[in-house]
């Protein structure tokens, strides 16, 4: 990280890996449906350690649910410091994206492969989330509009 992704401190800005984990999100997505995706949500994003300027970004990201047209992409931020090798865990965060198709309307994507337990208890809680996101998406547009 270099000093233009700074903010005031002097720390790196909160925006900045937001950007960058939609980023990682976007890739995820797009590799798993081979579509233009876009951000439908980023929830859960939580900053638990502060990246310096000069540290190495390290970010993973991995789908962890899928629906018919939406992919949630856990991304997991790690700040390395170059001069003492020391790697800190620097935060999470959880990212719908939904696939389009060339007239920009949401168009299904493959199915997730399932391959451990691991896989299968993460697309578990995905789910769970999804149906909350579901709940209150269908609420903010029947009171939203205007
Ligand atoms: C995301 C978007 C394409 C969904 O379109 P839509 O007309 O609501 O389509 P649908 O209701 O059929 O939903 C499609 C899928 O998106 C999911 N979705 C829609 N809004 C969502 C939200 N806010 N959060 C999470 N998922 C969402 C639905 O659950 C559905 O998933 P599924 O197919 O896996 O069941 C539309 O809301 C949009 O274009 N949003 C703006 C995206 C954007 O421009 N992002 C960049 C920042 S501005």
């Amino acid at each position: 990280m270099l000093p233009p992704d700074a903010n005031v401190a002097g720390n790196v800005f909160g925006g900045t890996i937001l950007k960058m984990i939609d980023e990682i999100a976007g890739i995820v997505a797009t590799k798993h449906c081979r579509r233009n995706c876009v951000t439908a949500n980023i929830e859960h994003i939580d900053f638990i350690y502060p990246v310096h300027i000069g540290d190495l970004l390290e970010m993973r990201g991995k789908l962890s649910f899928v629906g018919k047209t939406s992919m949630e992409v856990g991304v997991e931020t790690f700040a390395e410091n170059l001069e003492t090798g020391d790697v800190n865990f620097a935060g999470k965060a959880t990212v719908t994206m939904v696939a389009l198709d060339e007239d920009g309307r949401p168009v299904p994507v493959p199915p997730l492969k399932l391959e451990t337990e691991e896989d299968r208890k993460l697309f578990a809680a995905g789910q769970k989330r999804y149906d909350e996101r579901a709940k209150r998406v269908k609420h903010m547009k029947r009171t939203k509009n205007r």
